[in-house]
This record gives structure tokens, sequence and C-alpha cells, in this order.
């Protein structure tokens, strides 16, 4: 690449190389008779380069003068400093081509647009502050999370997409299949006979990469996946998309308290990595979006996590005399409204929460000696709520099988789950984290739906 990144023009202390070429897209365009002033994004920052374009330039009349936002350029010119408060440098161009105009339609203009509306032009969406923003995050929060695992030593696994097990037993899978679905084949009492299909039995999109995470991490000690997963449940809330992106770290020798530490300190580097890759992209979202964005982070950086267990928890929610639109109880799940209590008003920081009851969690969960409480952890963050999931898993076989029996799950179809178990199992533990619920702890964004290129949600797969 020749020519020159606008983040790399910005950051300079001085100017060295005055002489510069820029490449991007018009943002906004001033003219006059005599200048034009122009707001130039390339994505590489959050900050746009200023270029001021004289009426002496060739093509000025026929060209520049009618440049809008939306167009591509390419400009060639001299790096100055502004005399403007708002930038340190602009670009007094000298020679600027026009690589490629915009309809008249160009649905982005220089108002502000609602998010609604961006959705359903989510292929241009990433123009703008605030999509632009989050895709820039995304990238820094994405290579702080391999950087955290390799500088550990983890080995970065890739877990299948395709699957026939169900890890969360939740019944939530997008099928797989190459079936006619007007004319599949049929077993003798009338079932759509899956023997016939692509895979000669029910197969569908991952809900998680555990299961499989679990027999690399009995291999190599120290495992994470990075990858896409699925949930086909139907709850159209601001935290749930049905394709989502979840970091899966799965370590043997290990119990639910070394995955405790593991959780906070893998959250505590992230948040810090990303405020330091892009603090123009945060800065944009405490002003427009959530004010108490650095104090929070600030929070989640420096101060120890509070941790309680279900019951201690519940024992809170029961005495804060607090008006829940769903009334808790021991033994019921928490509900985003109890969460954001705990994390936001109780703790006024993040909390990890453990010892769940067994009914409410998944069957590969250890079993604790009171028979009623698994050593599950969900880790709650302010605004947020839960954004990780976790355990230490099940290790003993008859206990296991056991809790498998309950939950009416064919012990057949994970026999190799269960083999784990009887070759040299280990204590292991491991956790979940939704790359999207992070990204809206981290920017404040408030839907979901903002927090990832192109969101998947019920009724919409559009681009
Ligand atoms: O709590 P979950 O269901 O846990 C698991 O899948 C475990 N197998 C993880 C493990 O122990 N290896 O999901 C983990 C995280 C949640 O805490 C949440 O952040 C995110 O995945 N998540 C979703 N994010 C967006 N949309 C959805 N529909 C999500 N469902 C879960
Ligand atoms: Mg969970």
């Amino acid at each position: 690449m020749k020519h020159n990144r606008i983040k790399d023009l910005l950051k300079q202390e001085s100017i060295t190389q005055p002489q510069v070429n820029i490449k991007g897209w018009v943002k906004t365009a001033r003219h006059s008779k005599e200048f034009s002033f122009l707001d130039i994004s390339d994505g590489s920052c959050f900050h746009d380069m200023q270029v001021v374009a004289s009426e002496s330039l060739e093509n000025y009349k026929s060209e520049i003068s009618k440049l809008k936002t939306g167009c591509s350029v390419s400009i060639h010119g001299t790096l100055v400093e502004s005399p403007g408060k708002e930038q340190k440098y602009e670009i007094q161009a000298s020679k600027i081509e026009v690589v490629g105009w915009v309809d008249d339609d160009y649905p982005l203009q220089k108002k502000r647009h609602s998010f609604e509306f961006l959705r359903t032009i989510a292929h241009l969406r990433g123009r703008t502050n605030t999509l632009g923003a989050m895709l820039r995050v995304r990238n820094a929060a994405a290579r702080a999370i391999h950087n955290f695992f390799q500088e550990k030593g983890f080995i970065y696994l890739h877990a299948p997409i395709i699957t026939a097990s169900d890890c969360e037993g939740a019944g939530q899978m997008f099928r797989v299949s190459v079936l006619d679905p007007k004319n599949p084949p049929l077993t003798e009492n009338g079932n759509v006979d899956f023997s016939k299909d692509f895979f000669g039995k029910q197969s569908f999109l991952t809900v998680s990469g555990q299961l499989e995470g679990e027999t690399a991490a009995l291999a190599l000690s120290n495992i994470y996946t990075f990858g896409p997963t699925f949930r086909a449940e139907n709850s159209n809330t601001a935290r749930h998309v049905a394709e989502f992106w979840m970091i899966e770290p799965e370590m043997a020798f290990c119990d639910i308290f070394g995955n405790m530490d593991m959780a906070e300190e893998f959250l505590k580097y992230i948040a810090k990595s990303v405020w330091q890759a892009c603090p123009d992209d945060l800065q944009f979202f405490q002003k427009m979006l959530y004010p108490d964005l650095f104090k929070n982070l600030e929070g989640i950086i420096q101060e120890p996590f509070a941790r309680i267990t279900y019951t201690e928890a519940i024992d809170i929610l029961l005495k804060s005399q607090k008006t829940f639109e769903y009334p808790i109880a021991w033994g019921k799940d928490m509900q985003s409204e109890h969460e954001r209590f705990l994390t936001e008003e109780c703790f006024k920081k993040p909390v990890i929460v453990t010892d769940y009851p067994k009914d409410i969690k998944a069957f590969y969960m250890y079993l604790n000696d009171d028979n009623k409480t698994v050593r599950g952890m969900d880790v709650l963050v302010p605004k947020t709520g839960e954004v990780i999931g976790g355990s230490q898993r099940e290790d003993r076989i008859d206990v296991l099988k056991k809790r498998m029996e309950e939950m009416h799950l064919s012990q057949e179809a994970y026999w190799w789950y269960l083999d784990l178990r009887r070759y040299g199992s280990v204590p292991h533990a491991g956790f979940g984290m939704g790359f999207e619920r992070f990204i809206l702890f981290i920017t404040g964004i408030q839907n979901i739906r903002e927090a990832i290129p192109f969101p998947r949600v019920p009724g919409y797969a559009e681009f």
C-alpha cells in the first residue's frame, strides 16, 4: 500500500513527511467559491482528515465542487498544522482524483440516523461514527483475546460448527439438513428418516464448542476456542442474537476457583487492552451513549470482582425490598433485572455468582456435596448482566451418568464425552464469554444488534 493511513498521519508528534496521499470516503463537504473543505474518512481511526482544496485546482469547477457525502477520493497534498481547533493536522490538496461518485439516493447524510434505520442498510452502516467505532473495538477485542491466551500458552482449538450434540441440552439448535422438505424420506412409523440425511443422522449448528473443547483440554491441558455459535431461541431482546461469537477456554487440572480467577484476569486484561488500543472510539461512546463508561471500566480493571453464591444472591434480592417484574425465589433462574440489580446497585462492580441449583443448569456441571447445587458460575457486569457463563465439569463418571439419566439425555449419543471420564479423567473447568455481550459492556451500546456487523435475529437474516 503506497498511500498513507489517516491514523498514522494524525498520530505523529510532528510532521516528518509533508507530501502525503490519502484514499477514503467523503464524510462531509462544504463548498464556497474559492475553497472546498472536505472531511475524509478511511476507517483507520475515529477521526477524519480535513482537506482544503482551492479553486486553483484544475478540476475544481468540474469535479471537486460537486463532491458530496459518500464519494470516494484519492487526495495528494501537503500535511500542515491546522489553524482550526478541531484537528491537529490538515491537508492542503494539490491533486484530487474522484474514484467513485455517489448516486443521489445515497441514504447516509450528515444528520443523525436512528439505529433501527441503520440496521436496514447494514451494508453501509460501517461508514457511520458509531458502527465504525464498534467494528474497530471488535477488532481490538479479538486481538486482545488471542494475545491473552497465547501469552499463557493456551492452544487455539477450532471446534466444529456442525455437530450432533446439544451441549447446553436446551433444544435450541438449528437443523442442518439436505433432505427435501416437501418430500422427506420416512421411516416405517412415519417419522422423517434422518439416517438418509447428509450425515446419516440428525445434525445441527453448534450452540457451544465446549464439549469438543473438553476433549482437547484432556490432551493439551489448556485450550480455547473462538468461533461462531448459534441458538434458535425465540427471544427478541437487546441481549440475544441467533448467531454470536463465543470464546471458550477449557483448563485441565482446574477447579471452580481457578476458573473464577481466570475469568476475572481475562476480563480485566481485555478491557484494558481495548481501552489502550481504541481510546478515541471509547471516548466517543462515553460522550454519545454512556457517561459512566470510563468509571465502569476503571472499576473492572482495578477492583477485585465480588464473589457470591447463588443462595447469597437470592437472599440479597429478597431482602432488597425492590419490586421486580419477575418475582425471584430460590430455585428460579435470575432474570436480567436481578442480575443488573446485583452488579449495578448492590455491588456496583462485576459480580461472580456460583453454586446454582442443579435444576436450572446444564448436565455437565460438577455436583456439590449438598446434592442440590452445581459448581457453575456466571460473571455479571453493569449494564449488560451476564457476560460469561462457565463451570467446573463433572469428571466422576457415575455422577455424570446419573445426572444425564435425570435429564433424559442419551448416554449412547454422548459416548465419547463419557469416555473422557473413563480414560485418565481429571478435574477440569472452563467458561464461555459471549463476544457481543462484551462489546455491549465495553462500548455502552444498548442493543446487541449494533454490536455485530450483520445481526441474525428472529425474522431477519438480510445481507
Ligand atoms: O451461559 P452459556 O449458555 O454457556 C455455555 O454455552 C457454556 N457451554 C460455556 C462454557 O462453559 N464453555 O453461554 C455463554 C455466554 C453467555 O454468558 C453469554 O455471554 C453468551 O454466551 N450468550 C449469548 N450472546 C448473545 N446471544 C445469545 N443468544 C447468547 N446466548 C449466550
Ligand atoms: Mg448462561
